[in-house]
């Protein structure tokens, strides 16, 4: 695929296979997170990869945990998951004190969404799992998923490949302005 037809293709997915991606194609993605620009070339991130799946569900748990404490989010269908059962779940902590961490991080994170779609693996960017990471749990999991000091979650994907078909979204034209 040429880059302008998979920024097109790609889409969010929440249904996966349980099928494993294989290293090669992960290795791939990775190495496009690390190939991803960042402000002074700093990169203020982390990348923890996540192929254990009571890891994967203690972190949902948690997360879950936190959100209905919160007053937010109660998730009713005891199958749903905040990261849909994919087989790999690629967390990324930012650097706390640094400006552009968030940007960065945000810039790597679609990246390996790219890389992966160029693959023919589906992904899913996902905010939710912040939550765990608010919670009496932070620390623990933190620990559990090798977060570097000084860092905390900004972003995780979600990987493997993808059951759910998506098209391509209608486009908000009026959300460009061109000035001549
Ligand atoms: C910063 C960010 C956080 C997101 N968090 C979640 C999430 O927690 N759960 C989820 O299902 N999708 C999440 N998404 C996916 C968006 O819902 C999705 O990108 C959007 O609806 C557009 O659909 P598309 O990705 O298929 O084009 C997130 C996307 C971004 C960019």
């Amino acid at each position: 695929m040429n880059i302008l037809q998979t920024i097109a293709t790609r889409r969010s997915h929440r249904a996966y296979k349980t099928e494993q991606i294989s290293e090669t194609e992960l290795n791939q993605i990775l190495t496009a997170a690390l190939q991803s620009p960042s402000a002074r070339n700093h990169q203020p991130w982390h990348f923890s990869v996540v192929q254990d799946p009571d890891l994967i569900q203690e972190v949902h748990d948690e997360a879950a945990k936190v959100l209905e404490k919160d007053g937010g989010r109660h998730f009713n269908d005891p199958d749903f998951q905040i990261f849909y059962h994919a087989p790999t779940v690629v967390f990324i902590f930012g650097e706390k004190d640094f400006s552009w961490t968030q940007v960065d991080c945000g810039i790597a994170v679609q990246t390996m969404a790219l890389a992966a779609e160029g693959l023919g693996i589906g992904s899913v960017i996902l905010g939710l799992p912040k939550a765990a990471f608010k919670g009496d749990k932070a620390d623990e999991l933190r620990k559990k998923l090798q977060c570097p000091e000084g860092y905390d979650f900004v972003i995780a994907l979600s990987l493997g490949y993808s059951t759910d078909m998506k098209e391509p979204h209608d486009l908000r034209e009026e959300k460009i302005s061109r000035i001549e």
